[in-house]
């Protein structure tokens, strides 16, 4: 975004969000600053801009948090910034007003205005996606919806999420499927270890693979890319997870070469609960099932996975704001600052004795998310300290393949909390 769209758009702000100015206290002075500020930072590079905290101390101010813990579990999903929860909240008032009339005479057109702007923010276009509910929506469509006979086989691997996971294994015992499991090392050497990982999984009845982007227990960052086209020298689909991914990295879905992508936008782009997307490559759609049956529309159209009737539109509208917030920061900036907050912390305990980090540290395979043991606590009692002792908040992760704790800072973490945390560690393990 440069200066002049970023001078458009906080003009726009100014003028949609007077409600919001009067309701939250964040008023034009706060614009206006957030304005002189990224004249600042559009100087730094994205890793200097990452740094500078006068910037994003005004980005905290845009969030609102109890001030009784500290909350480092946000990968579960995000709190929207009070601009986008007030323009949710004027979006229900807004429906409200005009109930079934907004449904029948509006509801269309605002929608697919918002999914253009989806659509734009992702890189594609409108045509190959579908705003769904969440990533269990917008993947288990994918997963219940292609054709399998008994015999094909799928790859998935142990740490992918457990939704997904389940959707293939109902297509297990209802068609026959076999799967196929990859054990993806915690801190791999290279990407090609990763990709010859898959790679060895793949046999003449390997039809898909589901690949996750963003290790959500771990934080660690899958070459998704890579993974994608040494797929399709095999024609074997992927169906790439990007739950964690979106709004956290700085991409665009076309840069993976995936044939399905799903995502949830309550979390890294902070719009509120129950916004999702979906993407099919356009050549992809013919072939996939709609969950909820739909026979009006053409076969090859991607709206046929839209039909899921009366919905809380609200939520679909705020994704808007929700864009237009995020590129208020910028993704490659955002995406700078989570990777410090979470480089800021592991690097100051990484050393300490007892201390394990489930998580590769290299810049290009973890950003926001990371994993930390304590050898001799299981992970429920380390959380458990955290928590009683400290009151900071993270949450346990006790799979075979993973035992410790996810750490999840957000935009609106402050150094002080991580100082804490760091703290707490030390304590426990000095
Ligand atoms: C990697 C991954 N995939 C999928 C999901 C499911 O997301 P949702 O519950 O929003 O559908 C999550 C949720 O945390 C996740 O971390």
């Amino acid at each position: 975004m440069t200066t002049n769209d970023r001078r458009d758009f906080i003009k726009q702000m100014g003028g949609f969000s007077a409600g919001f100015l009067a309701l939250n206290g964040l008023d034009t002075q706060w614009l206006a600053q957030l304005e002189g500020l990224n004249k600042e930072v559009d100087e730094l590079s994205p890793l200097e801009a990452a740094r500078y905290e006068p910037f994003w101390a005004q980005i905290q101010l845009a969030f609102r948090q109890s001030p009784h813990f500290i909350n480092l579990e946000n990968g579960y999903f995000s709190p929207q910034p009070l601009e986008v929860m007030q323009a949710q909240v004027e979006n229900i008032q807004r429906i409200n007003e005009i109930p079934s009339f907004y449904m029948r005479r509006r509801q269309a057109e605002e929608k697919q205005g918002v999914k253009q702007q989806l659509a734009h923010f992702a890189g594609c276009t409108s045509a190959e996606i579908v705003i769904t509910r969440n990533t269990t929506e917008s993947l288990d469509t994918i997963i219940a919806g292609l054709d399998f006979e008994a015999g094909d086989e799928a790859i998935l691997c142990d740490q992918d999420y457990g939704s997904m996971q389940q959707a293939f294994q109902q297509r297990v015992k209802r068609h026959g499927l076999v799967l196929k499991w990859v054990d993806l090392p915690l801190v791999p050497k290279s990407d090609s270890e990763v990709v010859e990982l898959y790679e060895k999984a793949i046999t003449p009845k390997t039809k898909v693979m589901l690949v996750t982007q963003l290790i959500n227990i771990t934080g660690q960052i899958l070459p998704v890319r890579k993974i994608c086209d040494m797929a399709h020298t095999h024609g074997v689909e992927v169906i790439v997870d990007g739950a964690h991914a979106f709004a956290q990295l700085d991409f665009k879905i076309p840069d993976l070469n995936c044939d399905y992508f799903g995502a949830s936008l309550h979390k890294w782009l902070c719009c509120p609960l129950g916004a999702g997307i979906l993407y099919v490559k356009k050549e992809k759609i013919e072939q996939v099932w709609p969950l909820f049956g739909d026979v009006a529309v053409p076969a090859d159209d991607i709206r046929k996975f839209e039909h899921i009737g009366t919905h809380p539109v609200a939520t679909h509208l705020t994704i808007s704001s929700a864009i237009r917030f995020h590129e208020l920061i910028g993704s490659a900036r955002k995406e700078a600052r989570l990777r410090y907050l979470k480089d800021y912390w592991t690097s100051r305990v990484k050393e300490l004795p007892r201390v394990v980090l489930n998580t590769p540290l290299d810049a290009d395979r973890s950003c926001a998310i990371a994993n930390i043991a304590v050898e001799g606590m299981t992970p429920n009692e380390l959380a458990t300290y955290f928590y009683d002792k400290h009151r900071i908040f993270t949450v346990a992760i006790n799979r075979e393949s993973v035992k410790g704790v996810r750490v999840t800072p957000h935009l609106y973490t402050r150094i002080a909390d991580l100082d804490a945390f760091v703290e707490a560690i030390r304590e426990l393990v000095s």
